[in-house]
């Protein structure tokens, strides 16, 4: 638990290159399970997310080893098909084990996955398509007990083209008994990235990137070395914060058909953007950002919800109104509050935020509710006039290395303050 101290009103200018992405990372991980082999994943990014994930499977019995930013993992024995409780409760994707575990042990058993608190977040859709392949699911005080004698591969069509389920269902039928059609799959990059992965380890599955993705089971899979890809909400972040400071930016490591909807918005604040190369994207923020614009979250290629703390904060120094429609969670606005209470006028209403461009913000002792938002008040911080303190590390360190570091290296005046004992 921490706290960073801001001193606002620095430019965010420079060169960065991106990390590896936090939620291409945690499907590939435990992907690995399948192999009952060695894989080595390079580019991981050395964040809690990633490190709770690894003790997950160490307690399964697997081998991690890792050296800088390359992990090695041996899941050619495991001891175990259940999950820890408390580690469930603190990650939503560790939801993917329900599947890789199945995939490869025909049992699995956990508690109900937790996460960043932003809204309901159930797993009806990973459970209902799991039931079709022929896994038999008990539940009793809040623990899936869940079994499967043939994996069968069948036809599921998903209600809401879920991420989560998409890939958990990538997860159990690459091993079922036959040909797997998922309709109305997510067409997410992370999926993409999940298929490649699994493909790398022998996997038949064709139309990732599509809303219609077919699957021929196999009976074995083997280890593979894979890069887990840039992060596009960590570029994001990035883009955020300079073009609220007003620096121009370098990102290297970014995939730019990933980008479209992000960069839009962006441009229509005024911000210009170059693609050096494929994988260089330069952002030269205008001298004063424009707003009057409404932005409606959906899965990809709509505008990410993950992005939707971030672009808030951008607007709350538009000039002009703006509209932000959150429809993928239910309750995602909970920086609007703290961004208020440094100086942004916000109204929100159910789904839709409604945001009025201010002149400036001020620094003001604000607290992350969950990981984007920690990430936008930081935003707002660098760029708020006089000294902010964001309490809530520990949500932003979930999917950020560092971030305290790479502002700083970016021209930000930012420090972390580890809490001891409940002090500053
Ligand atoms: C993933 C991302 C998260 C991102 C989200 C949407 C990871 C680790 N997390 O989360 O950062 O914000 O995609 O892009 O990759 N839903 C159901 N029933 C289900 C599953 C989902 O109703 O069984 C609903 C959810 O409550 C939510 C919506 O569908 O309203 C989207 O959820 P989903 O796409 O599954 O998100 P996650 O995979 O949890």
């Amino acid at each position: 638990m921490g706290t960073y101290i801001v001193q606002g009103g620095r430019r965010i200018e420079g060169e960065f290159c991106v990390r590896g992405s936090k939620n291409a990372a945690l499907p590939v991980l435990a992907a690995c399970l399948l192999a009952e082999d060695v894989c080595v994943l390079e580019n991981m990014p050395q964040i809690t997310d990633v490190v709770q994930t690894l003790e997950i499977l160490q307690e399964l019995g697997c081998r991690v080893d890792w050296d800088g930013r390359t992990v090695m993992i041996d899941t050619k024995q495991i001891s175990s098909f259940v999950i820890d409780n408390d580690k469930v409760g603190k990650m939503r994707s560790s939801i993917l084990f329900l599947g890789a575990l199945l995939g490869r042990e025909k049992q699995a058993k956990l508690a109900y996955p937790g996460g960043c608190a932003i809204g309901r977040r159930p797993i009806d859709l990973h459970l209902a398509a799991f039931q079709r392949m022929g896994v038999e699911i008990l539940e009793e005080n809040c623990i899936l007990d869940c079994k499967v004698s043939r994996i069968a591969g069948t036809q599921i069509y998903l209600p809401f083209p879920s991420v989560g389920a998409t890939e958990n269902i990538l997860l159990l039928a690459v091993k079922a008994e036959g040909v797997t059609l998922i309709r109305n799959a997510a067409k997410e990059p992370e999926v993409v990235t999940l298929v490649r992965f699994l493909r790398a380890m022998g996997a038949e599955i064709y139309g990732e990137g599509t809303s219609s993705i077919l699957v021929e089971g196999v009976s074995h899979l083997h280890g593979a070395v894979f890069t887990i890809p840039g992060d596009r909400i960590e570029g994001g972040t990035f883009l955020c914060a300079a073009a609220m400071t007003g620096g121009k930016l370098c990102l290297r490591g970014l995939e730019r058909e990933q980008m479209g909807a992000v960069l839009e918005v962006w441009r229509m604040c005024g911000c210009r953007f170059l693609w050096e190369d494929s994988d260089t994207l330069l952002m030269e923020p205008p001298k004063c950002l424009r707003g009057d614009l409404t932005i409606v979250t959906g899965p990809f290629p709509a505008f990410p919800t993950d992005m939707q703390p971030l672009a808030m904060s951008l607007l709350t120094l538009a000039k002009g109104s703006c509209m932000i429609s959150e429809t993928v969670f239910e309750a995602r606005f909970s920086q609007a509050g703290e961004l208020c209470r440094m100086g942004a006028d916000i109204r929100i209403s159910g789904r839709n935020a409604l945001i009025h461009g201010v002149d400036k913000l001020h620094g003001a002792e604000v607290s992350a509710g969950d990981l984007r938002c920690g990430a936008a008040l930081l935003c707002a911080a660098l760029a708020a006039e006089g000294v902010s303190l964001v309490h809530g590390s520990e949500y932003v360190e979930r999917g950020y290395e560092s971030i305290e570091n790479a502002f700083s290296f970016l021209g930000g005046d930012i420090r972390l303050q580890e809490e001891r004992n409940g002090y500053v």
